[in-house]
C-alpha cells in the first residue's frame, strides 16, 4: 500500500467484524510500526492499554450505564474549544449532520442520537479497544509527538486489512476506565480507539468527511 492510499483512504470505521479477532502479534507488530513515529528528543511519551474479552465488556458496561443515565462524565483536558466559532463550528455540524443524515437520525430523535453514541462504548464491535495514555507531567509537545504517533497507529493497520476509529468519547470517563487498565494515577488518558475488521457492507462506514483544499489552508509567502 502506498503512503498515500493509506492517507487518503482512511475513515473513521464505525461497523466492526465483531466475529473476527485480531491476534496479539498483530497488534504488537501495528505498535511496533508505529512506534518509530517521531517524538522531540525521542522520548516516545506514549502508553497503549490493549483490551478484548471481560474487560473490554466491563468498560462498555460502565460507559453505557453512566452516558444513559444523562453523566456526562468530565474529561480530564479540553478537546475542543470552550467557545465554539466559525469557521470550526459549520465543519463540525457539517461532518455530524452528514453523518446522521446517512443514518436517518434526527437531532430531536434523542432515543436514537443516544442509541448511536452507545456505539461507542461498545467499540462499534471491534473485537479491540485501545487506550492511549499519557504522563500528567508532560506538557504540550508531548502531545504533538502523540498526534504523530496515533495516526501512525490508523495508518499502519490499514497494510494489514485492519481499520478503526479513535475515540475520545471515552476521555469523560476516565475514573472509571483508568483503574480497570491497571494504568497508574501520574497518567491520563488521551483517547480510546476501536480496532478491528470493518463490516465492509455497513451503512455507516460509507460515510466520506470532507477535507478542505490544500490552497485554502496555505500561503505561499514568497508569491
Ligand atoms: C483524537 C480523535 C478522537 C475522536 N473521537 C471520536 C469519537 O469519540 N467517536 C467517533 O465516532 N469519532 C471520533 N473521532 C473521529 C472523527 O470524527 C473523524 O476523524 C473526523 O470526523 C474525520 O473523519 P474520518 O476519520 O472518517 O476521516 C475522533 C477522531 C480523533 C482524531
Amino acid at each position: 500500500m502506498k503512503v498515500s492510499e493509506a492517507i487518503s483512504g482512511r475513515q473513521s470505521i464505525r461497523a466492526f467484524d465483531g466475529e473476527r479477532p485480531v491476534a496479539r502479534e498483530t497488534i504488537l507488530e501495528i505498535l511496533s510500526t508505529a512506534g518509530r513515529a517521531p517524538s522531540g528528543s525521542n522520548i516516545q511519551p506514549w502508553h497503549v492499554y490493549v483490551v478484548s474479552g471481560e474487560i473490554k465488556e466491563q468498560i462498555t458496561r460502565v460507559c453505557s450505564e453512566r452516558y444513559l443515565s444523562g453523566d456526562e462524565g468530565d474529561a480530564e483536558y479540553h478537546y475542543y474549544p470552550r467557545v465554539w466559532r466559525e469557521p470550526y463550528i459549520g465543519r463540525r455540524r457539517q461532518t455530524g449532520f452528514g453523518l446522521y443524515g446517512l443514518l436517518g437520525i434526527e437531532k430531536k430523535d434523542t432515543a436514537a442520537v443516544q442509541a448511536y453514541r452507545v456505539r461507542n462504548y461498545q467499540f462499534f464491535d471491534a473485537p479491540v479497544g485501545l487506550f492511549f495514555t499519557i504522563d500528567r507531567d508532560m506538557e504540550l509537545g508531548s502531545w504533538l509527538d502523540y498526534g504523530m504517533f496515533l495516526q501512525s497507529v490508523m495508518l499502519s493497520l490499514r497494510e494489514l486489512g485492519l481499520e478503526s476509529c479513535a475515540q475520545q468519547a471515552f476521555c469523560p470517563y476516565h475514573d472509571d476506565i483508568m483503574p480497570l487498565l491497571g494504568a497508574p494515577e501520574d497518567q491520563m488518558m488521551v483517547c480510546g480507539m476501536s480496532l478491528g475488521y470493518p463490516q465492509r457492507d455497513a451503512l455507516i462506514n460509507s460515510y466520506r468527511t470532507q477535507r478542505l483544499e490544500a490552497r485554502d489552508f496555505t500561503r505561499f509567502v514568497d508569491d
